[in-house]
């Protein structure tokens, strides 16, 4: 895991804190966020106390706020905090790594992290700080890119992006990890969670074409079912025991 190269992930959020948004808004950038973010709302508490791992711009705290609760986002990237800011003025925003989660022990209702654990350094100490300030009974979900057919080739072309400078708010070489299903369940059972539940979701990725997407999204709800092999991103959800 040590060739995550978390100063220039910081780096790279800062320089694109700005368009970060653009990305996700137009229909197709908020289909597939949304239909990412949606696994996450049904697998959290209503209502809770939220921290929001990686938050970026906002756009989860910003739709946990909407389904009735209090969230606190946390990011490494000053640029992306200041976004979510003027997102959400009523949140709590702060810098730091989700490896060394800067609040005290059991102050949250639940923790969630989106496109942000195939960055992590380290994800033992983050699954074992979401675990700490987690509340007995607390949920946490996660969904990031997962180890899959269609994901194999995503560093190559990220790498390839870089080199020919590419401008775009995800590809760039930062030695990402991609977990598949059994690394997942190994790293929340040995943290201490239970009532692990692993699914695939999305296979409308949002940077398809719009003829491809359309056509992707038709089909999605049958690959998730029956073809998860397809699937780009994995769905982690557990509890603190009692
Ligand atoms: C692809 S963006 C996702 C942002 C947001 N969760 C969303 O769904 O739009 C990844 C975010 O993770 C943040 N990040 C990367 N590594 C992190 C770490 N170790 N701790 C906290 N945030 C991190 C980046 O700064 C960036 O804002």
């Amino acid at each position: 895991m040590s060739s995550i190269k978390q100063e220039k992930i910081r780096e790279h959020y800062d320089t694109i804190a700005d368009s970060y948004d653009h990305h996700y808004d137009h229909p197709r950038g908020r289909n597939y966020h949304s239909h990412i973010s949606n696994y996450l709302i049904r697998a959290l508490p209503p209502g809770g106390k939220l921290l929001d791992i990686g938050c970026g711009t906002g756009l989860f705290v910003e739709k946990y706020i909407r389904h009735g609760g209090n969230a606190t986002g946390l990011d490494i990237s000053t640029k992306m905090i200041e976004q979510a800011r003027s997102r959400c003025d009523c949140c709590e925003f702060t810098v730091g790594t989700g490896e060394k989660i800067p609040f005290r022990d059991s102050s949250f209702d639940a923790v969630s992290s989106l496109l942000v654990f195939s960055y992590l350094r380290d994800p033992s100490a983050m699954l074992s700080e979401t675990y700490r300030v987690l509340q007995p009974g607390g949920a946490v979900a996660i969904c990031t890119l997962g180890k899959k057919l269609l994901t194999r080739g995503i560093p190559a072309i990220y790498q390839i992006s870089e080199k020919m400078r590419v401008k775009h708010v995800v590809m760039k070489d930062f030695g990402e990890h991609y977990y598949n299903e059994e690394e997942m369940r190994d790293l929340f059972t040995r943290t201490g969670f239970e009532d692990i539940q692993v699914k695939w979701c999305s296979f409308a990725h949002i940077d398809m074409i719009d003829p491809l997407f359309q056509l992707a999204k038709k089909v999605e709800p049958f690959v998730e079912k029956r073809v998860p092999q397809l699937a780009y991103n994995i769905f982690v959800s557990g509890k603190r025991p009692e």
